[in-house]
């Protein structure tokens, strides 16, 4: 199976790094880590339980045939354990484990572990190396490349953390044969939001990608790529792989022109763009406890309110706005939202307000690939409750 490789290019700094996106990598992780860390060194895999039991001892078995030390921490499956605790419980281990500059953290897993993993890396002796290997969907094209490492607080989500780039990721599309199908739709909800908002062409491959497979067969395919080869196989694969390289090249394209977010960027291609769909989306998980919503799922539906409140302000069309409706329709079936208060939701907005400097600021679309920073005071509140009911009303 082809093999694809997108530069994380840094302005040539020292933390550029590649992702390799391919299938059946993970036998080969030692030696591809032997060539990010150029040399081998003591590592600290973490992972959770559900993860570990399908991949870690492949893992495990290819860092050490390629001459690394290998120390194993385990956190519990689950948003929560996204927190200061864990991340004490890893750093506790890193210290008695007596991990030293020279050594690196591995990440195995989801978003979740990776984004905890690369924390501690970017804390413990005051930052260490880190590579990513991303187990689900989203976080192979999007948490694992760009940097963004943190922790949950009383204080809201991923308000704790640190920019701390990994020093290679690698990508192994056959990991996602195991993964629950909400959560493939969870990760087609972030590609259709690259799609959105990079352009026709990504937004018409994600969309004729959804088109031509039915997902339930593809992850069979991918359990089953091994022993059959069939072409109608390979392509499915090899179309998944090809638009996840897309969607990783996207992404590390925006990060390097605005690698930390600078608050002052408000230009089409600052990295707050890349929240496309997320106003809606945090609303919806907070005012659900963040219980009822897998986050990709609340970004879909996110990315519809996002695009018809562009129409309703006629910073968009209609055409684009259908387009965008039929892509999300394909990615697989999203929660219904039937006894959530639009009046709360409306409320929950603020929450993401709080964070920056009083206003709200929203990502929507003057069309695709063409997104636009807007702050909430050039949004009449009447329009933005007016959309919002009506898709409350239809997604009831
Ligand atoms: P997750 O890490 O919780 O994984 C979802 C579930 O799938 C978990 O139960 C996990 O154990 C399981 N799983 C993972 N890989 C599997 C596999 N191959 N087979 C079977 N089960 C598997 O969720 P996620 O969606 O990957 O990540 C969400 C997190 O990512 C959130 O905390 C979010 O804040 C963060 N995030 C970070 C960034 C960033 O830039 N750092 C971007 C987006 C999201
Ligand atoms: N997921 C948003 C970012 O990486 O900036």
């Amino acid at each position: 199976m082809r093999m694809r490789s997108v530069n994380v290019d840094l302005g040539g700094r020292p933390h550029s790094y590649l992702v390799e996106v391919g299938s059946g990598l993970l036998s080969s992780c030692g030696s591809w880590a032997r060539k990010c860390l150029k040399g081998n060194c003591r590592v600290l895999l973490v992972s959770n339980p559900t993860v570990f039991k399908q991949y870690g001892e492949e893992v495990v078995c290819s860092l050490a045939e390629s001459g690394f030390t290998v120390e194993t921490f385990l956190m519990s499956d689950g948003e929560r354990f996204k927190s200061m605790k864990t991340a004490e419980a890893a750093l506790k281990f890193m210290a008695e484990a007596r991990l030293t500059r020279t050594d690196a953290v591995v990440a195995l897993g989801g978003g979740v572990v990776g984004d905890l993993a690369g924390f501690v890396a970017a804390i413990y002796l005051r930052g260490i190396r880190f590579l990513q290997i991303p187990t689900t969907l989203l976080s192979m094209v999007d948490s694992s490349v760009g940097g963004k490492t943190g922790v949950n607080s009383a204080f809201g989500k991923n308000l704790i953390g640190a920019f701390h780039q990994p020093s290679g990721v690698m990508v192994d599309v056959s990991t996602l044969s195991t993964l629950p199908e909400r959560e493939i739709t969870a990760g087609l909800c972030e590609m259709v939001k690259h799609g959105a908002i990079s352009g026709r062409s990504l937004l018409k491959q994600t969309g004729e990608f959804l088109a031509s497979v039915d997902r339930r067969s593809l992850i069979s395919d991918l359990k089953d790529q091994v022993s059959d080869g069939s072409k109608t196989r390979k392509a499915a694969i090899n179309g998944l792989s090809d638009l996840i390289a897309e969607n990783i090249a996207f992404k590390a394209k925006i990060v390097t022109g605005d690698e930390r977010e600078s608050s002052k960027n408000i230009s089409s291609r600052s990295r707050k763009i890349l929240n496309f769909g997320h106003t809606l989306a945090h609303a919806l998980e907070k005012v659900t406890s963040y219980r009822y919503f897998k986050h990709g799922e609340a970004v879909g539906l996110g990315i519809l309110f996002a695009a018809e409140l562009s129409k309703s302000l006629a910073l968009c069309d209609e055409k684009d706005v259908n387009l965008l409706n039929d892509v999300v329709r394909n990615v697989g079936p999203l929660p219904a939202l039937a006894n959530i208060d639009g009046d709360e939701v409306f409320e929950a907005f603020k929450f993401d307000k709080k964070h920056l400097s009083g206003s709200l600021q929203m990502i929507l679309l003057k069309g695709i690939g063409k997104p636009v920073i807007v702050t909430d005071e050039h949004i009449p509140r009447a329009t933005a409750q007016k959309v919002l009911k009506k898709l409350l009303q239809k997604w009831a």
